[in-house]
This record gives structure tokens, C-alpha cells and sequence, in this order.
């Protein structure tokens, strides 16, 4: 069902790697909410993932960038604004990618090259994305930019690393930002805390399943889908949310103000009982 909550509205939305990633429940909610949208991912996606496939489905142009190369996001941003025939109304940041996770080193011996992609990759690509769409002068006014965050930036979660260090930083960077750009142009600025949800890049950290089950039980609502994080992309997107800006917004089923629910309970007592 299409409300046309994005109709004659353009966007760039990154990461849509394949029909399990958040970015791409994203790109297809906003087609169908009337929105015309350009998609991106890392060159190395064209072997890995399926973006071509959801291109084609869609009709938007892909434009493949690194989000490490400056040059790259600079031919994205002069390239989308060109085929979307105009300056954009939102766009997606939905990149992430720890190296030290990756090659499972733990979080008190991680190695700082890795660390420093990680950051760069995950976090600083946010900043460097904002800043070309600025020097471009490539956003409509009242534009939306989003960018998708976990809420080990606010706890910690041991197995999820130094993401939880990208995490801190890009929401950081949402709120340093997102007042410049809100100044300038009346841009907001926000950063999603999504649920944990079964993508490529999330069953990535170590013990996913258990974790994805335990934030389930422990969340009043149960975890949020990627198709609900799409729900909440679009009403940032829309006209309806121009007053938010500069915040870090939970998507997760209540997770995040629950000290404990009666369904971990039960699991204690039982325990307890045996
Ligand atoms: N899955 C979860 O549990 C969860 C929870 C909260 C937040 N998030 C965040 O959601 C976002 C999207 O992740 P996802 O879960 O959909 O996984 P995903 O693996 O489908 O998406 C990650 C994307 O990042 C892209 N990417 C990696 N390096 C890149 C580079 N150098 N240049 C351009 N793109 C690059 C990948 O190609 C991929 O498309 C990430 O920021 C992630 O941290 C995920």
C-alpha cells in the first residue's frame, strides 16, 4: 500500500547489498512511496552482492562508490543530482563494516590499521558524505539525511567491538552536523538505532542468534524487521518529521528503555528452579 509520502522526491541510498539489508527494504519503500531514487554500494559489491538486480527492478541508476574515497562520493553526488535531473531530498547512510571483527580479533587486542578502516568506513564516510552534499549545494531545502546506528554506542555489547566505538562517532557526527547543515539549509540530520537484524553485515558479529533472541524477548514490542526500519526511514524522509533533527531515534520494539521483561525472568526462575 503506497500513501505517496514521497512523491517527486529524490534520494541516494546506499548499501543495498542484497534482498536481507536494511537499504534495501528502504529502496524499495521509497520507490513505492513515489519517490525517485538513486542506489550505491562499494565497487566490490558488483561481485558479491545483488544492488544490479534491485537496480533493474526499481529503474534507478546505480552508481557504485567507495565511502573511504572522496573522489567517489563526489562523482556519486554529481552523478546522482544528474540523472535524478535535480538536487536531492534525502539520503540513506547504510554502511558498516569492522575489519577487526572480521578477523576476530578481540576488542582488547584489535589491530589499528583495522581499526582506523573501520572508523573511516563506518563512521567518517557519514562526515564526508555531508560534507560534499554541502559543497555540492546537492540538497533541496527541509532535506533528510538518516543514517543507521546500533545502540552499543550508548552500552556495551562486548562482542560488537570497536563498532560500538563507529557507532558512538557517527551519531556524534549526526548532531555536529546536523547543525550546520540545519543552519545552512534547513538539512536534518538523524541516526536510526535499529533492533538487531539478520543482514550480512549483522550476523557478522559473534553470537548473533543469541543476541537477536535475547533483544527479542527482552523488547515489549519484539525486535523491529528491516521492513519496519524502512516504515521509519520514510517518515523522516516525508514532510511529516521536518522538525526532528540532530537525534539519535530507537527503533527497537522498546529495547532500549527495558531493564528486564518477564520473558528473561521466566528463563531465570526456571533456571533457578532446576
Ligand atoms: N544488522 C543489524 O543488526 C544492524 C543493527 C543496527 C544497525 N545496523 C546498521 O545498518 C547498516 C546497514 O547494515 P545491514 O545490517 O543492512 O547489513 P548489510 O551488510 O546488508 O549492509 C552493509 C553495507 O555496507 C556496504 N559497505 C561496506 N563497506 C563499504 C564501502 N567501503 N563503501 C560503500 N559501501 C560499503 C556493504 O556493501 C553493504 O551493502 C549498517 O550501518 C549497520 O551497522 C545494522
Amino acid at each position: 500500500m503506497s500513501n505517496n509520502l514521497l512523491k517527486g522526491k529524490k534520494g541516494i541510498i546506499f548499501g543495498a547489498l542484497n534482498a536481507n539489508s536494511i537499504a534495501w527494504k528502504v529502496a524499495e519503500l521509497c520507490h513505492a512511496e513515489g519517490a525517485q531514487i538513486v542506489l550505491t554500494n562499494a565497487p566490490v559489491a558488483a561481485k558479491i552482492g545483488q544492488t544490479e538486480a534491485l537496480a533493474k527492478t526499481l529503474n534507478a541508476p546505480l552508481i557504485y562508490a567507495d565511502v573511504t574515497k572522496m573522489e567517489d562520493l563526489e562523482n556519486l553526488v554529481a552523478g546522482a543530482t544528474e540523472a535524478l535531473g535535480g538536487s536531492l531530498d534525502f539520503v540513506l547512510h547504510s554502511v558498516g563494516m569492522s575489519l577487526n571483527i572480521r578477523k576476530k580479533n578481540p576488542y582488547s587486542d584489535s589491530n589499528y590499521e583495522y581499526m582506523h578502516q573501520t572508523l573511516d568506513i563506518s563512521a567518517m564516510s557519514f562526515h564526508r558524505l555531508m560534507q560534499t552534499l554541502m559543497k555540492k549545494d546537492a540538497m533541496n531545502e527541509w532535506g533528510s539525511i538518516v543514517a543507521l546506528s546500533y545502540i552499543a554506542a550508548q552500552r556495551t555489547f562486548p562482542d560488537y567491538g570497536e563498532m560500538a566505538d563507529a557507532k558512538s562517532l557517527l551519531e556524534s557526527f549526526a548532531r555536529s552536523f546536523g547543525y550546520h547543515y540545519g543552519k545552512k539549509k534547513h538539512v536534518r540530520v538523524n541516526t536510526i538505532s535499529q533492533s538487531p537484524t539478520p543482514t550480512t553485515a549483522g550476523s557478522g558479529v559473534g553470537g548473533f542468534d543469541a543476541f537477536f533472541n535475547y533483544a527479542d524477548k527482552m523488547s515489549p514490542l519484539g525486535n523491529a524487521s528491516a521492513a519496519a526500519c524502512a516504515e521509519y526511514c520514510v517518515s523522516l524522509f516525508s514532510d511529516y518529521t521536518r522538525m526532528v533533527t540532530m537525534q539519535n531515534l530507537f527503533h527497537d520494539g522498546g529495547f532500549s528503555f527495558t531493564g528486564i521483561s518477564n520473558d528473561l525472568m521466566d528463563g531465570f526462575r526456571n533456571a533457578a528452579a532446576e
